[in-house]
């Protein structure tokens, strides 16, 4: 049997998640899926033992995993197609045993020299940070190694781990024999991807900046959860600038540009308004584009139940742990853990 390249993305559990999520990450992913599937492949898995390298409320841990697959479903993620799984990391055991066996192989130096943990323990307490955030890069590395997983989108803050995961492969594969895939250099991810994975949405109030949750009033972030009221309200409120004629121009005009980006996006012309000296009907157009999305997304979200949910999840993380475990086997064999 031919086997379908894999493509593979960890989806982290989020509860806020916002339009800039959905345009930069969410939609590209299940697009990709819907056109792809049958030819591709694809594992979305949620990292939940990822989930607390940093202090987080265990309290909700749960119920935000569930939360996060649910919004992929409403977005339009294909569940149900036998090409595309959903799983819980922590359903398959596979990921924490093979994360042990690398981490023997790992090079302390190696993990010290990770951007992402120098940055993040600082901000955790120096030497109080835990050693998962240190050694998660290993379990990174296993969640893509056990899959043979060719294709994994990263963001500028994950090349470093991409990159690390083909060295231990390679590291592994040199000493005996030929366990591992490695997944593509970060530049070929790029080209397979694309470089501009979905569109960036900005801040509404300061459109310099991306949309992210890092906005204190919230005003310049509209939320999947937002009321399409609410979010009506929000553009309304959207920096613009006294430029006159609409037009789009990144450098010179984010706010204007922001605004005719999230009409593209959701269904509306922007060549319609180009030209115009006013901009309070492209700020209604926008709002009204934005309104109905949100109220038609919220709707199927409503549709999706957990029970639905959890069988998809058990449906899935059967399948990953057939996969994983006999990768797993392989592993535990080279290294003189078992004869057979
Ligand atoms: N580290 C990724 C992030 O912070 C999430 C992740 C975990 C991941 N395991 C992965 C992404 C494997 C791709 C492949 O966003």
């Amino acid at each position: 049997m031919m086997t379908k390249p894999v493509i593979l993305t960890g989806i982290r559990a989020n509860n806020d998640l916002h339009l800039g999520n959905y345009a930069g990450a969410m939609l590209p992913m299940v697009d990709m899926a819907g056109k792809q599937a049958g030819d591709y492949q694809f594992n979305f898995f949620v990292p939940d033992l990822h989930s607390f390298t940093t202090p987080i409320d265990h309290d909700s841990l749960y119920g935000q995993t569930l939360a996060t697959v649910r919004m992929y479903a409403a977005a339009g993620l294909p569940m149900d197609h036998g090409d595309v799984h959903v799983y819980r990391q922590s359903r398959v055991p596979a990921h924490s045993e093979l994360t042990w066996i690398l981490s023997c192989f790992t090079y302390f130096g190696e993990m010290s020299r990770m951007t992402q943990f120098k940055d993040k323990s600082q901000k955790t307490g120096g030497d109080n940070a835990s050693v998962g955030l240190f050694a998660y890069p290993i379990l990174m590395a296993a969640d893509i190694l056990l899959y043979g997983a060719e294709y994994v989108p990263v963001g500028d803050d994950q090349t470093q781990h991409l990159e690390f995961t083909r060295d231990i492969a390679d590291r592994m594969n040199n000493q005996f024999g030929q366990l591992f895939t490695l997944p593509k250099p970060v530049k070929e991810q790029h080209q397979f991807f694309g470089t501009e994975q979905g569109l960036r949405i900005r801040n509404l109030i300061d459109p310099t900046r991306k949309m992210d949750k890092s906005d204190e009033t919230g005003k310049g972030v509209i939320f999947l959860s937002d009321p399409p009221e609410t979010a009506r309200k929000k553009i309304t409120g959207a920096t613009t600038d006294s430029l006159g004629e609409i037009g789009y121009d990144y450098s010179r005009r984010p706010g204007i540009s922001n605004l005719l980006d999230l009409l593209w996006l959701f269904g509306g012309d922007p060549e319609e308004f180009k030209g115009a000296t006013q901009y309070g009907p492209l700020k209604q157009a926008v709002g009204e584009k934005v309104a109905d999305f949100l109220a038609d997304f919220q709707s199927r979200l409503e549709q999706t139940d957990d029970e639905t949910i959890k069988n998809v999840l058990a449906d899935s993380e059967a399948a990953a742990d057939e996969t994983a475990r006999q990768r797993l086997h392989q592993v535990q064999q080279a290294v003189g853990l078992r004869d057979n």
